[in-house]
């Protein structure tokens, strides 16, 4: 466990190089690949984002996994998205990180670090402020979690197998369309716009869900965990919003049985 002063022109790759690659340095290319990124990204939010004072980093390593939490005294993820995006719920501040593309510095950032992080990982999570989320590789769903406490700054969780098959370029690959290996595609949990026993059923919830997925050519809604969309919810998704932008892919995955059959009813509907 390490203390970094986050006033003393922090550099999250020199950190790398004193302090953690010596530690996983006869890990397998792919997975020392993986940590570089998560790790430089990570540690790189809490210098450029946090404006925090100091910075924690524990490493935890056994025979099978590998496992690092980043911990800033800052602001808080979510509270500053909220603060920088206006909305009305913290807790919408994780639905709109997890579509990606977000960040609240346009002109010296691209908000790609938390998305892919969080997609090349076995385990990610963040805990800020009451809020946890957390979104693991082999799980269909990513949940949201208020916690009862309060804790200040972010605490950034990563865990990975040792010896995983998985690299970053198929992570990187997975999100590009067509042939130009550029981020053009994403994958948005809808669950996270659904909140305790709430259901989806109106056209402004289908609009905080469709907030942003226009700087994107591809969009793959994934409905794991949702149990049930309503008529209105539906429509706004998959015949007015596809309507307003027919350059665009729309697509579902992990549908059930009655929400394809809304989905459905939606995108046969002629006006
Ligand atoms: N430790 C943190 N403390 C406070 N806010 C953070 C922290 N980490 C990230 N954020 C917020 O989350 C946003 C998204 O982070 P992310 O790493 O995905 O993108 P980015 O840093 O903006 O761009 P990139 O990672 O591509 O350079 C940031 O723009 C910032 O507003
Ligand atoms: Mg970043």
């Amino acid at each position: 466990m390490e203390t970094y002063d986050l006033n003393s022109n922090l550099a999250e790759d020199i950190v790398w190089d004193s302090d953690i690659k010596p530690l996983v340095s006869d890990l397998p290319d792919n997975v020392r690949d993986i940590w570089l990124y998560g790790f430089t990204e990570m540690l790189n939010n809490a210098i450029d984002h946090s404006s925090g004072q100091a910075v924690i980093v524990q490493l935890q390593r056994t025979a099978i996994d590998t496992q690092i939490i980043i911990n800033d005294d800052g602001e808080g993820i979510f509270k500053k998205i909220q603060r920088e995006l206006q909305l009305h719920d913290e807790r919408h501040a994780v639905l709109e990180l997890a579509k990606g593309k977000l960040t609240t510095d346009p002109d010296r950032h691209t908000g790609q670090g938390i998305f892919f992080t969080s997609r090349m990982f076995d385990e990610f999570a963040i805990l800020s402020g009451s809020i946890y989320f957390s979104h693991e590789f082999n799980k269909a769903e990513d949940w949201i979690l208020e916690r009862d406490g309060f804790k200040s700054g972010t605490t950034v969780f990563m865990k990975l197998n040792n010896n995983t098959s998985r690299t970053s370029k198929q992570v990187f690959d997975s999100f590009s369309s067509g042939d130009d290996y550029a981020f053009t595609k994403t994958v948005v949990p809808v669950r996270l716009a659904q909140y305790g026993n709430e259901r989806l059923v109106s056209r402004s919830q289908a609009k905080r869900l469709l907030a942003g997925v226009d700087k994107f050519k591809v969009v793959v809604f994934d409905f794991a965990g949702v149990d049930a969309i309503g008529q209105a919810f539906s429509d706004e998704v998959f015949r007015v919003f596809k309507k307003q932008h027919p350059e665009m892919q729309v697509m579902s995955l992990n549908a059930n049985r009655d929400v394809a059959q809304m989905i459905r009813r939606a995108e046969s509907t002629d006006t």
